[in-house]
């Protein structure tokens, strides 16, 4: 709760007149710039544990591990300060920073490709005049191979980016300045869209039916935001009430809790009655989708994504154990780690071979078109019969898989088989040919 509110005061600070601006800055534009600042919600992900606004060092975790937000105070060596109009503009929309490196998608630039030159203009100037410069270094994002690589980014944007679209920023009809607000600025699909395979979200504006249809965002599944029509949820409420909860986290049917308490309290909170209610009236433009939403998952997936888990349950096994690679949706991250989810081998009736895989672990097969050096761990030495058999039960249930449960005595069976053809039982992870 502390935290929360000390959070709250960061724009404030971060606002505070500072010395070093430019004798000929345009106080106006700055100003405009600070809301602009409010309506994207920079300060939440750009301000770390040391709470000085906009210098950077917050974890934002993606499924390939944590990557540290950046200094853009109007620091010249630690943060954005030497930047100019142009190497901003291209850091914000397109990803890419002064020195031509990728940036990765954490940074929401899909989302922000949209915002118009002359908001650009206005944020570039409350940057460099406005926020006051913090001489920190933001921590390094070490990723593993291949995500290491920055230069991959470039692909993934060819395949995954959303492509240009025409920004309408100054559209004075409610339906169309939402639109400009939600698609960009407000990159709301970040949470409320769900991800691809690649942690690409899966659209980025509102005539595809996936796009605000509902997302996951650590142990919070993020609700759809397609308020048209009729049913339950959103489509039952009116425009006045979706911009009061933005306003304010809480309307007549409820209040919010998590991360959109942080998008209420750094974002929407701050903007204009106008705003919030164009937001609302875009999104009851969007009809309800009836797009098939990711596989529904069964109970026990349900539980493992609600944060609180039984120690000794499957769902715990498959947290600790597996979920590094194959995700906590098992949708896993093909081609290199398969998904589980509708998985044959996981669905064959005899667990045989699910078993093998989890007690000897596996090699995917190196080939010209996709080479590969990745391999699934063997666990034998880690799980015992029975911690193996609650594992692949769970797993066999879970994400819409279907197969019957898995006994101890089954295990050990295949155990019994696995320590023989490697002659002799293995005592730590094998990574390489066996
Ligand atoms: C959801 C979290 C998030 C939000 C919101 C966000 N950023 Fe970022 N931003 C990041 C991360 C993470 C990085 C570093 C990415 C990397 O290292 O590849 C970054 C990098 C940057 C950089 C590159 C600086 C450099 O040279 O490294 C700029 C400029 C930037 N952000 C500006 C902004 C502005 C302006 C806003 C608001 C309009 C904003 N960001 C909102 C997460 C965010
Ligand atoms: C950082 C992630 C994140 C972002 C960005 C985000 N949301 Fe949310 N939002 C959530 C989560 C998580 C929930 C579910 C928690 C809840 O319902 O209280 C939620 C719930 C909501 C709800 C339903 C509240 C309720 O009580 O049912 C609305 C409306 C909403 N968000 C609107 C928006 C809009 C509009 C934007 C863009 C301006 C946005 N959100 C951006 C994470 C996010
Ligand atoms: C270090 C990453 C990693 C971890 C951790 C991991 N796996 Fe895997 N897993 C892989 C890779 C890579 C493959 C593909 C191997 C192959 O096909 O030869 C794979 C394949 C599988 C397969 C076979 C899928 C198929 O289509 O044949 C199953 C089942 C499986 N894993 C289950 C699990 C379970 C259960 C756990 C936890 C005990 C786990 N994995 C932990 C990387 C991992």
């Amino acid at each position: 709760m502390k935290h929360l509110l000390a959070l709250s005061t960061l724009a404030a600070l971060a606002a505070a007149p500072i010395a070093h601006a430019a004798p000929n800055a345009d106080p106006a534009l700055a100003e405009r710039g600070s809301y602009i600042a409010k309506l994207g919600d920079c300060v939440a992900c750009h301000t770390g544990p040391s709470n000085q606004p906009y210098a950077g060092g917050r974890a934002v975790p993606s499924p390939f591990g944590d990557i540290y937000s950046s200094n853009i105070t109007s620091d010249p060596k630690f943060g954005i300060g030497d930047y100019s109009l142009d190497e901003f503009s291209r850091a914000v929309r397109e990803g890419v920073r002064k020195d031509g490196s990728r940036l990765y998608p954490a940074m929401p630039y899909p989302s922000y490709a949209n915002i118009s030159d002359d908001d650009i203009k206005a944020l570039y100037s409350y940057f460099m005049n406005g926020v006051h410069p913090v001489p920190v270094k933001a921590p390094e994002t070490k990723l593993a191979w291949p995500f290491s690589m920055r230069w991959g980014v470039g692909l993934w944007d060819w395949a995954f980016g959303p492509g240009k679209v025409g920004p309408d920023a100054n559209a004075t009809d409610p339906v169309t300045r939402g639109k400009y607000l939600v698609e960009g600025l407000g990159h709301c699909g970040s949470c409320h869209t769900p991800r691809g395979f690649a942690f690409q979200e899966k659209a980025y504006h509102g005539d595809d039916p996936l796009f605000l249809s509902g997302g996951k965002l650590g142990a919070w599944e993020t609700p759809s935001l397609r308020a048209g029509g009729s049913g339950p949820g959103l489509p039952s409420w009116s425009q006045e009430e979706i911009a009061q909860l933005l306003a304010t986290g809480r309307n007549a049917r409820g209040a919010v809790v998590g991360e959109m308490k942080l998008v209420i309290e750094h974002s929407t909170s701050l903007l204009t009655d106008e705003d919030n209610l164009a937001i609302a009236a875009y999104l009851k433009s969007l009809p309800a989708s009836k797009a098939p939403r990711p596989t529904p998952a069964s109970d026990a997936a349900q539980r493992l994504t609600a944060a609180k888990v039984d120690v000794n349950s499957g769902e715990r096994l498959y947290l600790d154990n597996c979920s590094a690679c194959h995700f906590v949706d098992g949708k896993g991250a093909p081609p290199a780690f398969p998904p589980l989810a509708n998985n044959t081998l996981v669905n064959a009736e005899d667990p045989a071979g699910m078993i093998n895989v989890i007690l000897a672990g596996a090699r995917l097969p190196s080939t010209p078109k996709l080479e590969s050096d990745l391999a699934m761990p063997n666990f034998d030495w880690r799980l015992s019969d029975d911690e193996v058999a609650k594992l692949a039960t769970f797993v066999r249930s879970s994400w819409g898989n279907q197969a019957p449960a898995v006994k101890a005595d089954q295990v050990a069976k295949v155990r019994e088989r696995v320590v023989k053809e490697n002659r002799e039982p293995s005592s730590g992870p094998v990574f390489t040919d066996p």
